[in-house]
């Protein structure tokens, strides 16, 4: 039986085989201390000179940070020990002695730097625990939708136009390289004499989502969306991942229900699974425990007054800025609701408040502790002549939409949907600083390496 070290607590006092990595060797003379992870988690070897082989110790002095190694040995518990666990090393063996000028050391590092060296930058314990709460998240929201009927639908990332707004579309050419326009071999409808592109980086899988209720009722996704975002922001990446939910019957009120449960299910899960996680980023979990149902809702304009109160000079009409959010969200420790935007700053696909129709029924979930917006959802349009009238409204191409307006002409449901960007999530749950940790490789205006 292969040993994890996050199984520790099943085998003190037995012997025991670690595959992994050191990442950090100290030694003093006659010991040799070796920090070990094997992916599952972290631990200290103590080599001790009169208790292994000269060979063994001769190979604990010749490895270094960042070496692959097997170390054997008893496995015993260790209150003083930041790892809990520690084990007494019988038998050591190197099988690749990494290079002597691993780039990232002990010694602070600008966030560039470390951005540069993403790669290695991963294997670090605080990356470790966000990875893995990323991953839990992910996990959580999968299986809850499940558990409340929702299939997952792939929606495609390459897209023929845009669900949330022309300004942030990344537009993808066909070929790597524009080819010579005189090649016959080139199909006439690529168009590549006017450089029109072949198509655009999916915003959002939502409208396709809204063809798979017709089909099958309660629909997800759960992948990569690209925004061509032109500003720097803690909160913005290009690349981020998506989870978009449509269910057909779901009227607006029971979408905020159901984010809702969402939400808490997700962070009852990572509480539950995390603990290890949550110490070793210094996480504080308390204010995630007490989250609770039912989540305050406001409405766009009690906000805006809520907004005022708290010292912002936010105008009438006008959309949250990132500033807006924090400082909205350094007041309420409960997610909030904020409902019904105007219909001047949001999606054509928004179906409108019926005694203000003006207000669009669009609510953002925004998470306390400063995060602001993680979700953003609503209930759609569903009646063909308005939906028809909004896409003019807000000068799109019609004729590019004729297979979203189908839906509409046949067996058109009252729905609603949401998304959530998993990165903001993870932001939240694993208190970062910024979002760009929240991704194993990020990619923002100013970066898409390594
Ligand atoms: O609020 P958004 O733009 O909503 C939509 O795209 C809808 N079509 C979703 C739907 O109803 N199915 O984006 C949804 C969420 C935001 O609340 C935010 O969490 C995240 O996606 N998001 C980003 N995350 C990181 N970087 C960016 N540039 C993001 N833009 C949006
Ligand atoms: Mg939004």
């Amino acid at each position: 039986m292969s040993f994890l070290i996050k199984d520790a607590r099943n085998f003190v006092g037995q012997e025991v085989e670690i595959h992994g990595w050191v990442f950090n060797k100290r030694s003093s003379g006659s010991v040799i201390f070796l920090q070990l992870r094997d992916g599952s988690g972290f631990i200290q070897a103590v080599v001790s000179k009169n208790e292994v082989s000269p060979e063994v110790f001769a190979t604990a002095q010749e490895t270094r940070d960042e070496s692959t190694v097997v170390v054997a040995g008893h496995l015993k518990e260790e209150p003083r020990s930041p790892f809990s666990f520690e084990i007494q090393t019988r038998n050591l063996k190197i099988v690749s002695l990494a290079q002597t000028d691993f780039p990232i050391s002990a010694k602070e590092h600008g966030v560039d730097f470390l951005l540069g060296q993403r790669h290695l930058w991963l294997r670090f314990p605080r990356q470790w625990a966000i990875l893995r709460i990323r991953d839990q998240i992910a996990s959580s929201i999968n299986q809850f939708l499940h558990r409340e009927g929702y299939t997952r639908l792939d929606s495609p990332i390459l897209t023929p136009s845009a669900c949330e707004g022309t300004t942030t579309l990344f537009p993808v050419p066909y070929l790597p390289a524009w080819p010579d326009v005189t090649d016959q071999s080139v199909p006439s409808w690529l168009n590549l004499d006017q450089a029109k592109p072949y198509a655009y980086l999916s915003q959002s899988g939502q409208l396709y989502l809204e063809a798979g209720i017709a089909s099958l009722g309660k629909v997800y996704d759960f992948g990569p969306t690209f925004r061509a975002e032109k500003s720097k922001t803690k909160r913005h990446l290009t690349e981020f991942w998506m989870m978009d939910a449509e269910a057909a019957f779901l009227e607006y009120e029971g979408l905020l229900d159901f984010e809702e449960k969402m939400v808490l299910a997700v962070i009852q899960d990572v509480l539950a699974a995390c603990p290890a996680e949550f110490k070793t980023l210094e996480r504080d979990p308390a204010p995630l425990a007490q989250i609770k149902s039912p989540f305050p809702k406001l409405t766009y304009e009690e906000t805006l007054k809520k907004l005022r109160e708290l010292g912002s000079d936010i105008k009438d009409g006008e959309d949250l800025g990132n500033d807006d959010e924090t400082r909205l969200m350094n007041y309420f420790h409960q997610p909030l609701f904020v409902m019904k935007f105007p219909a001047t700053f949001k999606a054509f696909y928004f179906k409108r408040d019926e005694q203000r129709p003006e207000l669009t029924l669009s609510s953002d979930l925004l998470a306390p502790e400063g995060y602001g917006e993680i979700i953003g959802g609503g209930q759609r349009e569903d009646d063909y002549d308005t939906l028809l009238k909004r896409m003019k409204e807000a000068g799109l191409n019609t004729q590019d939409y004729e297979w979203y307006l189908d839906l509409r002409r046949y067996g058109a449901s009252p729905h609603s949907g949401f998304g959530l960007g998993l990165e903001r999530m993870v932001a939240w749950i694993c208190k970062l600083e910024h979002i760009r940790e929240a991704i194993p490789f990020p990619r923002t205006i100013y970066r898409f390496t390594p």
